[in-house]
């Protein structure tokens, strides 16, 4: 994976610069940000069921969650489907332009109304072909006499809480949920990276044998790189890390190898992009890591027990896809992050539940790994508040 040169991203500054000065000074100072101690959690956190419902009831049926970017609805009448938690989900986009999220359930009995994704006016049920517009209304139902006592306006699907924030598709599961209050904190900082042109262009899933937070968990620092990943990423990045914190939500980033040269150079000489990567991490579980030539969104949730999770992983093009070569050249960039995580992170976070579920009691962040110590700090305040 080359990281210096791609020829379909454009030279536009994706990164804040004032980030970039910071990586460029830990690098001069061959230095990382820390937290101010080791911290320690009980590795009950990762196998207690208890603590699991707790978790998927609040973080996941009543929380608001990133999941895609509003590129993947490019023109009117369009609509695409989503996995979140468990929960199938539509979002569609009318002839209007007006984004909605729907519970992908007939008004029926359940079944789901749409697949995949793609451009209709017209979503109709496998089961019985009832048939619904983009809007959600009830537009079409065979043999409507046989529920005629039934007000039709009630059999609209039912519609979820959806917020663009700076282009990134947000939707809460439940109807109290206030998507942008909940990304108030972060959206700012979320702007210029182009997130309302991004289309999808690959997709990768995993069930794993691995509490979600322990999945989530190998996305928040660069110490296990020249290590775990000595032959892949440890030739490519360094690990003088800064990281911020937005509320619950947080940013860190790292060099790439090839930044290097940013130290001894004046700024306004430096390469755009800056050859860095950039990671936000939206509470209670999404990853969006950006390098200069690609964009990686990671959808963490809960299986069915507290050692089970679902990842998805979702490669971005950085702008609308002009050509198959193009297309193909981006899928590439997620087919390899896909090979990294899923031979060398994702084997190792199957280890660590092993561990935890063997019985060792308590697992430690480092000062090195302040991102963690955040995570693990938000989880548990967002549990007891
Ligand atoms: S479940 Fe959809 S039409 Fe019957
Ligand atoms: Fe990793």
């Amino acid at each position: 994976m080359s990281v210096v040169a791609d020829p379909h991203v454009s030279g536009a500054t994706r990164f804040p610069r004032d980030l970039t000065r910071r990586i460029v000074q830990r690098m001069a100072e061959n230095s990382l940000d820390t937290a101010p101690h080791a911290m320690a959690e009980p590795a009950s956190i990762f196998t207690d069921p208890v603590q699991f419902e707790r978790e998927r009831e609040l973080f996941f049926r009543h929380g608001a969650h990133v999941v895609g970017w509003e590129g993947e609805l490019v023109g009117p009448n369009t609509f695409v489907t989503k996995d979140v938690a468990g929960v199938p989900v539509l979002i569609t986009r009318d002839g209007d332009g007006q984004l909605r999220a729907f519970l992908n359930a007939c008004t029926h009995r359940g079944a789901q109304v749409a697949t995949g994704c793609g451009e209709a006016r017209r979503l109709t049920c496998p089961y019985h072909a009832w048939s619904f517009d983009i809007g959600g209304e009830l537009v079409g139902q065979p043999e409507a006499w046989g529920f005629d006592e039934i007000d039709r306006a009630t059999l609209k699907l039912q519609q979820l809480p959806i917020a663009s924030i700076a282009g990134l598709l947000v939707v809460g599961l439940s109807d109290d949920v206030d998507p942008v209050g909940a990304y108030a904190d972060i959206a700012e900082h979320l702007e210029g990276y182009g997130y309302a042109t991004h289309e999808v262009v690959a997709s990768h899933s995993w069930t794993l044998q691995a509490n979600w937070k322990i999945a989530f968990d190998v996305n928040l620092e660069a110490y296990h790189i020249a290590s775990l990943h000595r032959e892949t990423l440890n030739p490519l990045v360094m690990n003088n890390a800064v990281h911020d914190t937005f509320g619950r939500h947080a940013r860190w980033a790292f060099p790439t190898r090839a930044a290097a040269v940013m130290v001894d150079l004046p700024e306004a000489e430096w390469p755009e992009p800056a050859l860095v990567t950039v990671v936000h991490t939206f509470f209670p579980s999404c990853v969006l890591l950006e390098t200069p030539v690609s964009c990686q969104m990671f959808r963490i949730y809960p299986g069915r027990h507290a050692g089970e999770c679902t990842v998805e992983l979702t490669e971005a093009s950085l702008r609308p896809v002009q050509s198959d070569e193009e297309r193909e050249a981006r899928k590439r960039g997620g087919d390899f992050a896909a090979l990294i995580v899923g031979t060398e992170d994702f084997p190792v976070a199957e280890q660590c539940q092993r561990g935890a579920e063997a019985g060792l009691n308590r697992f430690v962040f480092g000062k090195i790994e302040p991102m963690l110590q955040h995570w693990h700090a938000t989880w548990r305040s967002a549990l007891e508040s």
